[in-house]
């Protein structure tokens, strides 16, 4: 039987997509949902801090080897905001369209050459709620933030943050391509390269 990792999330989107990476390895990952693992706050500074959080918690409460990522948008004109906010920026419980119009009201008179931005994926592993040595894998993709949003594909800000190598917005790539392209499929990319090389 195939060894379980619990994924601190409940997001049946990214347990498809990683279980999906993980083909060949013998690794299983089981959404925390399944073992009723509740939400934690998420109280670090920075995302490598929260995502440690979000799987020493899952972990503690399954006995499981442990994954989880945490992620959001750095705009260069805002100082690096919305950061570890992205998911609150316009308040607790806000909307992606909310966020979003917070985001483009508070760039107003940023010229394009000005809107720089990357979307920061930070993905940890830990063998156990005290493992000292967590495997961490960063994604970065790079991009800049349009004026108006533009397509219907993706969530959060994807419809305004534009892509130079393929001249849209991330919410019109077809899905295969951001999974391939993101923060997200970076990061995700290295950790299975770490788990494949990693003796467990
Ligand atoms: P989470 O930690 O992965 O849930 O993401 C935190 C927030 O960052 C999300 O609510 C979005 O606002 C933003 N975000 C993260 N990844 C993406 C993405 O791929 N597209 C658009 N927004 C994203």
């Amino acid at each position: 039987m195939s060894r379980q990792i619990v994924l601190a999330s409940g997001n049946p989107g990214k347990v498809r997509e990683i279980n999906q990476m993980l083909a060949g390895l013998d690794l299983t990952v089981v959404p925390q949902s399944d073992f009723g693992v509740p939400e934690i706050e998420e109280t670090g500074l920075t995302f490598v801090e929260n995502a440690i959080l979000k799987a020493r918690a899952a972990s503690r409460h399954t006995d499981l080897p442990a994954i989880a990522d945490d992620s959001g948008l750095e705009v260069d004109a805002l100082n690096g905001a919305p950061g570890i906010y992205s998911a609150r920026y316009a308040g607790h419980g806000a909307s992606d369209e909310q966020n979003l119009r917070k985001l483009l009201a508070d760039l107003i008179g940023v010229p394009e050459a000005e809107r720089t931005a990357r979307f920061q994926c930070l993905l940890v592993y830990l063998r156990h709620e005290f493992d000292p040595t967590p495997l961490i894998c960063q994604g970065t993709w790079e991009g800049r933030i349009l004026f108006e949003p533009r397509g219907t594909n993706g969530f959060g800000y994807d419809p305004v943050f534009f892509v130079s190598t393929h001249d849209c917005s991330s919410a019109e790539l077809p899905p295969e391509t951001k999974n391939q392209l993101s923060h997200r499929g970076q990061a995700l990319q290295k950790l299975v390269a770490a788990l494949k090389r990693r003796a467990h």
